[in-house]
């Protein structure tokens, strides 16, 4: 392989998707070819773009022989985990399905893959999980999460597994991420409730995405645990923001997750070793607090 590589990057669109692409175009001189659902939605200047659902065989087996891509960054999913308790068929195919077509496509192409995966594989009892440790999913969206990364497990491939957890960030006509809703509530006074006994680590975006970079430069293999540096309740970590925002503290409310009544069971503490990533990669992700102030930076406020 040349140092110039082809990336075809999925669900381009989405939040992660958007940051890859910044980055791999300020950090590299790879070439990307992007892809989602629909038409872009960020005006990607400088790259290949075409809408594909990669829940269709063909497409994707059509898409990868054209393009001959060396790496396939799949940051498409089916990403509302209470809605994949209620729509199981297409989480399934997009989660699931979706890897598998781009593991028989990469067979007969060469390509490497590298997946995103989430802290939903594990049942958040103990905590600690390291790359080794073993995944118990609570929820449907866990399982199928888990279901690909068995899939390129066991595919013969070359593959790289990314598992992180409470993605925030930046990026244009995007859903809005837990930290994004945050500041549109309470910037405008609106009283939120937020749970006290969830517990995890904050990724900023753009370490995930510098995160990414790293892998393909070094090219990595195998599954990585990639997340913010410090451990928080989402409660704390909403009162932090209010703190580095400005916005009253008081409208935050606490609420324990039983009282939500939500579709799927969260792990109440999935927090990440992440000695591989830092040892390997150098990676030196960002507390709440810095993660936060670059947020804010980022949303010029
Ligand atoms: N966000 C988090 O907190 C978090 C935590 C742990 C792990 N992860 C994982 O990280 C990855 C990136 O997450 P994200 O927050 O960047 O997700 P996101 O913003 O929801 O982006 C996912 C993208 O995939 C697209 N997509 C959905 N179905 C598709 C299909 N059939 N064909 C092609 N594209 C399709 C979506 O399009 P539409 O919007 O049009 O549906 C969306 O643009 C995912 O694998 C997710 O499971 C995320």
């Amino acid at each position: 392989m040349t140092n110039h590589k082809k990336i075809l990057v999925t669900g381009a669109n989405g939040l992660l998707g958007q940051k890859v692409t910044e980055l791999f175009r300020h950090e590299t001189s790879h070439e990307l070819v992007l892809t989602d659902l629909h038409e872009n939605a960020f005006e990607p200047k400088g790259f290949d773009y075409f809408p594909m659902d990669i829940t269709k065989k063909e497409d994707v087996k059509d898409a990868v022989k054209r393009l001959m891509p060396d790496y396939i960054i799949n940051t498409a999913a089916y990403t509302n985990v209470d809605g994949c308790e209620t729509d199981r068929e297409l989480s399934w195919k997009v989660n699931v399905d979706a890897v598998k077509h781009f593991i028989i496509a990469s067979r007969a192409n060469s390509a490497k893959i590298i997946h995103i995966s989430t802290d939903y594989v594990f049942d958040g009892k103990t905590g600690n999980y390291d790359e080794s440790s073993k995944p118990c999913p609570l929820s449907y969206y866990g399982k199928s999460k888990l279901a690909s990364e068995n899939a390129l497990l066991t595919s013969g491939v070359d593959f790289a597994i990314v598992r992180t957890m409470i993605i925030y960030g930046t990026g244009k006509n995007l859903r809005p991420n837990f930290a994004v809703w945050l500041v549109n509530m309470l910037s405008e006074k609106n009283r939120v409730t937020i749970v006290d006994d969830q517990f995890g680590m904050p990724t900023m975006v753009d370490d995930l995405g510098w995160a990414l970079v790293k892998m393909v430069e070094l090219d990595k293999s195998g599954i990585y645990n990639i997340c913010g540096s410090e451990y928080l309740s989402r409660y704390e970590f909403a009162v932090r923001l209010a703190g580095i925002f400005g916005f009253n503290e008081n409208l935050i409310q606490p609420i324990k997750t039983a009282d939500l009544n939500q579709a799927a069971a969260r792990p109440m503490n999935s927090s990440f070793i992440t000695l591989k990533a830092g040892s390997e990669l150098g990676l030196k992700p960002l507390n709440a607090t810095e993660g936060l102030q670059l947020l804010k930076t980022q949303l010029g406020m």
